[in-house]
């Protein structure tokens, strides 16, 4: 329970942190402490007013407010802005009472009101002690009777111990290329990363970290957080000049406008933060058992998968999947997934978005006899769709014209020759739902791949219900609805959310999927960067990496499995080509992954010598109990004279003995955590070795 000090003075503790605020004399909701749990609870800090020290600035200006409003001589960024009826946009929050609602993960319920226009706003707080996170969202209600128009409404402003000079960690990339990780430090002003394209992005993630600029993998204070949200967001992360900073975080007001009607309530996607002195490695595992702690199929090993699409792209067809599908069941593969290609009139990417029935060329006898002959070969069978999307080439366009994001009087601009279907609309919705229901139903499908090719662009809803400008909210929900509708009905299916890559991965798509395409990119060294850029806030379960035909021959087969199976291994080769050897190889390799999967999957994740900007990387999985643990080590090209650095192992029992394979000795866990491994590898070798408690 939340640790109540004085009236209307809250202490979240979880295990080992501490995220504390309480209200003002004056009224105002102040951010007090986030750190390390204090000892005392006495000791937290008391919410103060502050004195006005200029006539240029309010005494607000420099007050850590929780949830603070544009309004007033606070010049500072705002959670919230608002225009009521009669023009007034100053929006003067005053404490107004609190709840505690029990239960497993407390929730702390503050009401925020404004001391003139009917607007309610609950700051809420949940408290998820095991994992050490805090998750805070709002609600803002028009408890009036005329409607207002939000123009920003964040989810939380996560306030940094006063005074510090941060550093930000963060990814950014573009299609191909995302995740690369970037480390500056805030200077005075604000720092803004966004999405602004309709879907997450591939440019950048909802995800965050902050230290003093000591920090590393293993040690240092950090403050981390993520927002769970798949469309466009936005943080700003503002050093003020009284030298306060903070990190807001939310649904992007770029763009944006919710007329709220009276009634009406708008609510917040969630943001989760967390604290550590256990560097960026122990941020990253905080996040990654979160993660495994919500997903929708809970902790079952995902399968080793086959996919189509780097194998044939479109040329799908009964019998050529067929061929492939027995070469896979041969090596291991548990799920034979078939991409692209296999709907009505798919042959090239300008046509059949839309239209989501098998393709009558390509599938004269429909999916039965595939699925039947991929489910008697021992496999789960799964399928691609993209569901939001239409092609004008389609029955579903050339019915429905109106149903895609547009403005009349301006061009529809394609990328990919196609266009997005307006997901805010109910009838649209309906429409995708009953279409992919009726193929889930008729079919033995146990895994979709939900792309999601292209970004906005003239984002006009002609007939919008309020704010043309709520189609940024609306569509999220929209795909939220329909997913989920679909993943209720058919709850064996395992989703992976994909969109050209790693365009829509989000703690907001765990609600519906279990896994996620990280980047179209496959080429096993750039995949090592890309994938170690992943890790920082997504754990190895979730996901997905392939390999294929990209890096061949420079790097050997090993080493791409390898890269694979740092994440759920999966396969999209042309399997016809493949020589018997390297079937073989194929085969030994998941047989290795199938033993080491328990560690990868479930256990803690060790970056122990990062890929970007080096050229040998080394990770380390360690099961939960501490007995078991395996080292993956990757050299690329390392000029000679080769100076490769020692890799030392982390996360084992200091006082219990180990082995590691490939060394005679059995060592304590301290001395094989303190003693530098040298593994030798030459230019483009691998290396997957066991670690076992004696
Ligand atoms: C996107 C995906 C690929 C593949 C193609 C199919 O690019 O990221 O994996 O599914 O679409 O068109």
């Amino acid at each position: 329970m939340p640790v109540l000090i004085r009236e209307n003075d809250w202490v979240l503790e979880t295990a080992h942190t501490a995220y504390a605020f309480g209200v003002t004399p004056g009224g105002l909701l102040v951010h007090t402490y986030w750190g390390a749990r204090l000892t005392r609870a006495e000791d937290y800090p008391t919410p103060a007013d502050l004195a006005s020290w200029a006539s240029f600035s309010g005494a607000s200006h420099g007050m850590q407010e929780e949830y603070p409003a544009y309004a007033g001589t606070k010049y500072t960024e705002p959670c919230l802005k608002t225009t009521f009826a009669d023009g007034v946009r100053d929006t003067v929050l005053r404490f107004a009472g609190a709840e505690i609602l029990e239960g497993d993960k407390p929730v702390v319920r503050v009401t925020l009101r404004d001391a003139y226009y009917p607007l309610e706003i609950l700051v809420c707080y949940r408290m998820h002690e095991q994992h050490d996170l805090v998750e805070r969202w709002v609600e803002v209600k028009n408890t009036g009777d005329t409607a207002l128009n939000l123009e920003r409404v964040f989810t939380a402003l996560w306030h940094l111990p006063w005074g510090g000079q941060y550093r930000l960690s963060y990814v950014y990339g573009r299609w191909f290329d995302e995740w690369q990780l970037h480390r500056e430090p805030l200077q005075a002003g604000v720092k803004a990363l966004e999405s602004r394209r309709i879907t997450t992005s591939h440019q950048s993630n909802p995800w965050f970290t902050l230290d003093r600029g000591s920090a590393d993998e293993r040690q240092g204070e950090v403050w981390f957080g993520v927002l769970a949200w798949s469309g466009n967001w936005k943080l700003l992360a503002e050093v003020t000049d009284t030298n306060l900073t903070g990190v807001a975080i939310g649904v992007n007001d770029w763009d944006f406008t919710w007329r709220l009607q009276p009634g009406e309530t708008f609510a917040t996607p969630s943001s989760l933060a967390g604290y550590t002195q256990g560097g960026f490695g122990a941020a990253s595992r905080t996040l990654h058992d979160y993660a495994r702690s919500i997903l929708p199929h809970g902790l079952k090993p995902h399968p080793v998968l086959y996919n189509s699409w780097e194998a044939v792209f479109y040329d799908v067809s009964e019998s050529s999947q067929i061929a492939v599908a027995e070469r896979a069941a041969q090596m291991g593969v548990e799920l034979f997934v078939m991409d692209d290609g296999w709907f009505h009139r798919r042959d090239i990417d300008n046509a059949g978005l839309g239209d989501w029935w098998p393709d009558e060329k390509k599938f004269p006898n429909g999916l039965q006899p595939l699925i039947k002959r991929v489910n008697e070969l021992g496999m789960g069978f799964g399928l691609w769709v993209e569901p939001e999307m239409v092609n004008t080439d389609s029955e579903l366009y050339r019915a429905h014209p109106d149903w895609i994001i547009h403005f009349p009087t301006r061009d529809r601009t394609e990328m990919r020759n196609q266009h997005i279907l307006n997901l805010g609309r109910a009838d649209v919705q309906e429409y995708l739902i009953d279409l992919l229901d009726k193929l889930l139903s008729a079919h033995n499908i146990v895994f979709i791949k939900w792309d999601m090719n292209r970004n906005a662009s003239e984002p006009g809803w002609p007939e919008a219900p309020g704010d043309q400008r709520e189609l940024w909210v609306r569509y999220v929900h929209g795909v939220y609805r329909v997913w989920k509708t679909l993943a209720q009905r058919h709850p064996q299916i395992l989703w992976q959310s994909c969109s050209g890559g790693g365009g829509r991965v989000d703690l907001g798509m765990l609600q519906m999927v279990d896994q996620y395409w990280v980047s179209d990119n496959t080429e096993a060294t750039a995949r090592l960067g890309i994938q170690e850029g992943f890790s920082q806030a997504y754990p190895a379960i979730t996901m997905e990496s392939q390999v294929t035909h990209m890096g061949s021959p420079l790097l050997p087969l090993t080493f791409r499995f390898h890269v694979s199976m740092l994440g759920v291994l999966g396969m999209s080769v042309d399997l016809l080509q493949w020589s018997e050897e390297e079937m073989a190889v194929g085969a030994e390799q998941i047989s290795l992954y199938k033993v080491i999967r328990p560690l990868v999957q479930f256990g803690d994740q060790y970056r122990l010598l990062g890929a970007q900007g080096r050229t040998y990387s080394a990770w380390e999985y360690v099961s939960k109990d501490r007995s078991e643990a395996v080292l993956f080590a990757f050299r690329t090209h390392v000029r000679e004279p080769a100076h490769t650095p020692p890799v030392y192992l982390q996360g084992l029992a200091p006082t219990a003995n180990y082995t590691v394979e490939g060394y005679d000795e059995v060592r304590s866990g301290q001395a094989w955590m303190n003693i530098g491994l040298r593994i030798r590898l030459g230019n483009f070798e691998s290396t997957v070795r066991r670690i076992k408690r004696v």
